[in-house]
């Protein structure tokens, strides 16, 4: 399907529909204690201070040497950023806060049961639990700088202890979502050639202590039949000193982290001196095939872009408490639940469990409870809380000075509720627009300087110059209400550096469509494409319409279709598969499922049901279908192309259009009266 059908079949027109919504002002209490009050900022971070400007973001770091180049462009465009530099991001989030705040709270864990009570970490603690859990990573684990080691943890304060101690020792650590299967926490673990994996035996989650341990079973065991052997699974024990998982230890290969750790007790690890432009972590993500990709991002760029970003769009101070409501295994947790919070030495929440866990005023108690005052979560939270407890926010005594909400498209009547209501009408909003590929904000407005416009993410961030590309690479002007490609114009210092082990891929997927000279080492030839489309309104804001390539945005997070429709045929009846998004109340998208099956099979409850459960087994609750079709044929084209637009169409009750060019256009009106 070409970029251009799906825009004009589907989010386009919820372009047309929002119309120009009116800016919302922050309010002057807010803009008196911002971070960001200097309309400066943008003349100083302009392309003409190009790449020099970033230098602002990198001193808010601490180097044990300064780099001597900015952006080093030989390797365009896998570009290298604060060259000669040597840094530690453990060091930076940890370390250099003990001087002043050695008895603040750096982490507020949250367990999901309300009868157990937070524990906060303090930067003291997360100091000494690092350096432990780092000596033993050397020491026990036999893990050395650049070797990379899955983890896959759920939302628990070991597991940003985990990343900082791999970040001391210049370890790479590659953190699969908790929520995933133990099929692609294998996939990763083989991309990724890891001999160690960091898990945890249980986690909570809506009510129910769930078994985890299973799922690294599950992982070595795939993952060794893909070649590559996990040595050393270390299982942290939700409950220290007590086994909650049924599954059991295999010898010689899994240990409880909680019965090695006491041969560490008191060990501390000086921080590796690691040049700037070193892996810090792989993030992977869905794409247009199958395969994930592992996104690499830096050290040095990385954590001065998160934490640059932090302090200028989050607005983040030492003395915030700072709750965002997203999973550390994406890259938002990442970025601005670890290494951005952690870098500015702000108190950052760790919450456990489902926000609407046991009733719809959880996400607000804890918010009173802890003084949270910056609080970040997706449309599809926002909805989810707005449906159970429209009237829930205003019973609680919290005070939010700034919200942020990333993920997707948010709709200007959610907006107008979260500003309303759960913001109090006190609270500043910033709509954040970026990708797991960017390690940061791409727009957004600044929250003291730039009004918020509804639906809308702003203009680019400082020091980046976004563009909106036609199918010829003309720019699109903005205010000519044309959506196009957006692309970004400069590099930046918190992007990826390349896919891991598949720079070829990078270029081609990222970089080939605008490039303008395949051999310049001048990075204004490689605009940096997206993947989304978007509208430029002559105010300079931007508004995200969504995926152009075959990438479902489930609940803000990229799922890719190959990968569900790979899933779901390994059920041996299926012949084919396609999977289209479908507009969802909550969850934005979800996607549906058509299948046929081959010569012999005839479809039933049962075949639906477990190809449904080969998508949860294959990838994760997540990417579960909301129906599976089972159909005679697919729509295809005369040259054998499945037609997913018109199964798109179907599926969200729109017209299917014109289908008589098709091979087989009898079978629209089937599907259509099955599914529609
Ligand atoms: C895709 C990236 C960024 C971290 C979370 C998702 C969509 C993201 C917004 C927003 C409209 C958004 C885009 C983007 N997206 N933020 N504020 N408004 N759309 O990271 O899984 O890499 O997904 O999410 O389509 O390309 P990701």
């Amino acid at each position: 399907m070409s970029e251009k059908e799906i825009r004009g079949a589907s989010e386009a027109e919820i372009a047309v529909l929002w119309g120009e919504e009116p800016y919302v002002y922050p309010s002057t209490e807010f803009i008196a204690q911002a971070n960001m009050t200097d309309p400066g900022i943008y003349k100083r971070f302009s392309l003409e201070n190009f790449p020099n400007c970033f230098k602002e973001y990198a001193d808010l770091l601490d180097w044990y040497e300064y780099w001597h180049t900015t952006l080093d462009t030989s390797d365009a465009p896998c570009w290298k950023w604060f060259v000669g530099g040597k840094i530690n991001a453990s060091h930076n989030c940890v370390d250099r806060h003990l001087a002043r705040h050695r008895n603040k709270t750096a982490i507020h864990f949250v367990p999901e049961p309300i009868e157990e009570k937070t524990e906060h970490v303090t930067y003291q603690e997360l100091w000494v639990r690092v350096n432990e859990f780092a000596a033993l990573l050397r020491d026990f684990a036999k893990l050395k700088k650049g070797d990379r080691v899955t983890l896959h943890m759920p939302m628990v304060p070991e597991l940003p202890i985990a990343m900082l101690a791999c970040a001391r020792l210049g370890v790479i650590h590659s953190q699969v979502f908790g929520g995933f299967s133990g099929r692609a926490c294998a996939d990763r673990i083989v991309d990724s050639q890891s001999r160690v994996l960091i898990t945890m035996d249980a986690y909570w989650r809506n009510g129910t202590l769930g078994d985890h341990k299973k799922n690294a079973d599950i992982a070595c065991e795939l993952a060794a039949r893909d070649g590559q052997k996990v040595d050393t699974v270390l299982v942290w024990q939700r409950y220290p000193g007590k086994a909650s998982s049924p599954t059991p230890m295999v010898k010689g290969r899994d240990h409880y982290v909680n019965e090695l750790l006491p041969d560490f007790y008191g060990a501390r690890v000086e921080p590796e001196k690691m040049p700037a432009e070193d892996p810090l972590f792989l993030m992977y993500t869905s794409g247009t095939t199958g395969k994930p990709k592992g996104c690499q991002h830096s050290i040095g760029g990385y954590l001065a872009y998160v934490a640059g970003t932090s302090k200028i769009v989050l607005d983040i101070h030492p003395e915030d408490v700072y709750w965002c409501m997203a999973d550390i295994g994406w890259i938002t947790g990442h970025s601005y639940i670890v290494y951005g919070p952690l870098a500015l030495g702000a108190s950052t929440v760790v919450y456990e469990g489902v926000p609407t866990f046991p009733d719809a005023g959880r996400a607000w108690r804890i918010s009173q409870d802890l003084g949270v005052n910056i609080f970040h979560t997706a449309p599809t939270a926002i909805r989810a809380l707005r449906k159970l407890g429209p009237e829930e926010p205003a019973k609680y005594r919290y005070r939010y000075k700034l919200m942020v909400t990333v993920g997707e498209p948010i709709e200007p009547e959610v907006w107008r509720w979260y500003h309303a209501v759960v913001g109090k009408g006190e609270a500043a909003i910033v709509d954040t627009w970026w990708q797991t590929e960017t390690g940061g904000f791409l727009c957004s407005t600044l929250p003291a300087l730039k009004p918020m416009k509804p639906g809308s993410a702003g203009p680019g961030v400082p020091g980046i110059h976004p563009v909106i590309f036609d199918e010829e690479g003309n720019a699109i002007p903005g205010g000519t209400g044309r959506a196009g490609n957006i692309c970004i114009r400069n590099p930046w210092p918190g992007g990826f550096q390349t896919i891991w082990g598949d720079r070829e891929r990078y270029v081609r997927q990222y970089y080939a469509r605008y490039c303008r000279n395949p051999q310049s080492k001048d990075w204004r030839d490689w605009p940096y494409m997206t993947g989304d489309a978007a509208v430029e309104a002559a105010d300079g804001y931007f508004r995200i319409l969504g995926r152009v390539d075959d990438v479902i945005n489930v609940s803000g997070h990229r799922l890719g279709t190959k990968e569900i429709e790979s899933a779901a045929l390994t059920v041996p009846e299926v012949a084919e598969a396609a999977v289209v998004p479908v507009a969802h109340e909550i969850k934005g998208k979800e996607p549906d499922l058509y299948v046929s099956l081959k010569p012999g099979f005839s479809p039933s409850a049962e075949l639906e049901e477990r190809i449904g459960q080969a998508v949860v087994r294959e990838i994760g609750k997540i990417a579960k279908p909301r129906k599976v079709w089972i159909v005679r044929d697919m729509p295809k084209t005369r040259s054998g192309k499945i037609m997913r637009r018109v199964l798109a169409a179907i599926s969200n009750k729109k017209d299917v259009g014109d289908v008589t060019t098709l091979a087989n256009p009898e079978v629209v009106e089937e599907i259509a009266r099955m599914a529609g």
